[in-house]
């Protein structure tokens, strides 16, 4: 009974000293998690779009893609980075992303080009909606870094979705 209860003691206590309780970390850590897991899934898919498009605008939107693509892998580190800084272990293979995301892969093959638009804008829609809850959630726990850290990441997602809403006609 007393081991017991020094063990939930124990697991109450923050993994770090910086003024944040061991719930707040969780509740951080659990939304940095998904955030990260949705990050991977739209890297490879815009990856996947860089190299199987088709279509008279291919140039322009193999570039495009590109640039999205480099940005979603710093804000990957930096997503990652931040789990460990509230003392957590990040995930770090597929299995464990794809079990958290909330997006959907698409297998490689040939893409047209309003198509692979209108499937990233749909996700980073998608992303923008699911970064508004963890917001709240870690604003919520007293997470301010990582409050702010999101609210970073959630206008980069508005940024890239209305770029892309804009190569629609
Ligand atoms: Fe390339």
């Amino acid at each position: 009974m007393t081991a017991k209860k020094s063990d939930s003691k124990q697991s109450h206590r923050s993994p770090v000293e910086i003024g944040l309780s061991a719930e707040a970390c969780e509740t951080s850590r659990d939304g940095l998690v998904r955030v990260l897991a949705d990050q991977h899934v739209l890297y490879l898919k815009t990856r996947n779009f860089h190299w199987n498009l088709i279509g008279p605008r291919f140039s322009s939107l193999h570039g495009f893609f590109e640039r999205l693509y480099q940005e979603l892998e710093k804000s990957i580190d930096e997503t990652a980075e931040r789990i460990r800084m509230l003392g957590e272990a990040s995930p770090g293979s597929m299995a464990e992303f794809l079990e958290q995301a909330t997006l959907k892969e698409v297998a490689g093959g040939r893409i047209k080009g309003e198509d692979a638009i209108a499937k990233l804008r749909d996700d980073h829609e998608q992303v923008i909606r699911n970064l508004r809850e963890v917001v709240e959630k870690t604003g919520e726990a007293g997470d301010a870094g990582t409050e702010d850290f999101l609210i970073g990441l959630l206008r980069s997602h508005e940024q890239a979705a209305w770029m892309l809403r804009s190569y629609l006609t």
